[in-house]
């Protein structure tokens, strides 16, 4: 039976046997290992089944329901870091899903949560200061919340792949390119020594690096920042993840190779058929390369949306502030619409909306906190957006537009 597939099963419960629908994750050596599946509303993140405990395996042509699951369900995330000055809340309730294949675009300004939501998801958060206050991270079924160190060292870098924000300092500098692609490949896959070259060299070549053969040999400092970031890429590329993680891609490198990079994503993309979580604060990117797109503020989700829907349709005063300062080829302007003042510390959120003390809608309703609502069904995700006053946008023109 294929990992993925769901099916009914009999477990020892409490009360006497009872069945679930469970989802099988992997084959273990005795049998399957299986996280369970709630029968209400969807699916929601469960304890792995020890495979002595499966008893009867009843609908195994649910598996066809596979196809249907997200390859990645953030549910309600809060990462939150202790500090003298009171809780950092970074990450503040987030959710979004990803479906294989997809390109999901996190965006936002700096300050907003989005690497930290990526880092949450690989369980790159040292703790303490970090604490995860609430909620699940199923990848492929497994909440990555709860699984063992062992477990998530073969899922980082193995079925999740991350290129990290800044390419210069994720490199070593004391080894050649070629030993760190190496060095991810055999944390993986047991590649015999010999061949392990040719498996460096393949990678290289898969992101057009030019000249391989010489480039493997040489150490970080000896390349562009272009190159390092296409040698990023191949790490992250090297054990065929089916989640990429791309924070910030394109922000270390000039616009002409910007353009070049994204262009490969979305080759390698189209050739491997693994979804991207693309972080960015630059919604030129978004356009060129995503399909959803979240829109996070002070740690939240405050606007979630189709691609093409979300540019013809934002409704949050702060997505339409995103989109005001945007510059213009077409105007000559001697500023652009900036939405004034900054992101607050994460230890200062004010209470109700957090977008308040900026925006140039803000009531006295806003004093309570909006929850996001669905605006917009649409026919593969709906459009959310929290904001008291979302209806005063509809259809609306974007300023500076
Ligand atoms: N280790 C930490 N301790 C305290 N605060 C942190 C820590 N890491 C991140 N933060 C805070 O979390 C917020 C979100 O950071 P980050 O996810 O890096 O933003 P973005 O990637 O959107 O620019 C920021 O206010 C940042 O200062
Ligand atoms: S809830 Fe109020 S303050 Fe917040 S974005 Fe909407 S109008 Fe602005
Ligand atoms: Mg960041």
């Amino acid at each position: 039976m294929r990992a993925g597939r769901r099916v009914g099963v009999w477990e020892p419960g409490r009360a006497g046997w009872r069945r679930v629908r469970v989802r099988v994750v992997r084959w273990g050596p005795g049998g399957y290992a299986l996280t369970q599946v709630s029968s209400g509303e969807g699916e929601r993140p469960g304890r792995l089944l020890k495979p002595r405990m499966v008893c009867v395996l009843v609908f195994p042509r649910l598996g066809a329901l596979r196809d249907m699951a997200p390859l990645l369900q953030v549910d309600n995330l809060r990462t939150w870091f202790r500090t003298p000055a009171g809780y950092a809340k970074a990450v503040d309730g987030v959710s979004f899903s990803i479906e294989p294949g997809q390109t999901l675009a996190v965006v936002g300004e700096s300050g907003c949560g989005k690497t930290v939501t990526a880092l949450s998801i690989l369980q790159l958060i040292s703790r303490p200061p970090g604490e995860f206050k609430s909620g699940s991270i199923v990848f492929e079924g497994r909440d990555l919340l709860q699984v063992s160190a062992t477990e998530l060292q073969e899922i980082r870098g193995g079925q999740i792949g991350m290129i990290f924000q800044e390419p210069g300092t994720s490199l070593n500098p004391v080894f050649t390119v070629g030993d760190q692609i190496a060095e991810a490949i055999r944390l993986h896959e047991p590649v015999a020594r010999g061949d392990l070259r040719e498996r460096v060299l393949a990678a290289l070549r898969a992101v057009r690096v030019s000249d391989p053969e010489r480039r493997i040999d040489q150490y970080p400092h000896e390349m562009s920042g272009g190159m390092k970031q296409r040698v990023m890429i191949a790490m992250a590329l090297a054990c065929n993840p089916r989640l990429l993680i791309a924070d910030e891609p394109t922000t270390a490198v000039d616009v002409t190779i910007q353009a070049r990079i994204l262009e490969l994503l979305r080759q390698m993309q189209a050739e491997r058929g693994m979804a991207i979580l693309l972080i960015t604060h630059d919604l030129g990117v978004v356009a060129e390369l995503a399909d959803q797109v979240v829109v996070m503020y002070a740690g939240q989700v405050i606007e979630r949306a189709g691609v093409e829907e979300l540019f013809a349709n934002p409704r949050h005063p702060y997505t339409r502030g995103l989109f005001a300062s945007l510059p213009r080829v077409d105007r000559r302007e001697t500023r652009l619409q900036a939405i004034e003042g900054s992101v607050p510390p994460a230890t200062q959120f004010p209470a109700g909306c957090r977008f308040r003390e900026r925006c140039p809608l803000a009531g006295p309703e806003c004093l309570q906190e909006p929850v996001l609502e669905t605006v917009e069904p649409g026919s593969k995700a709906p459009h959310v957006v929290a904001c008291w006053k979302h209806k005063e946008l509809e259809r609306a023109p974007v300023a500076g537009s």
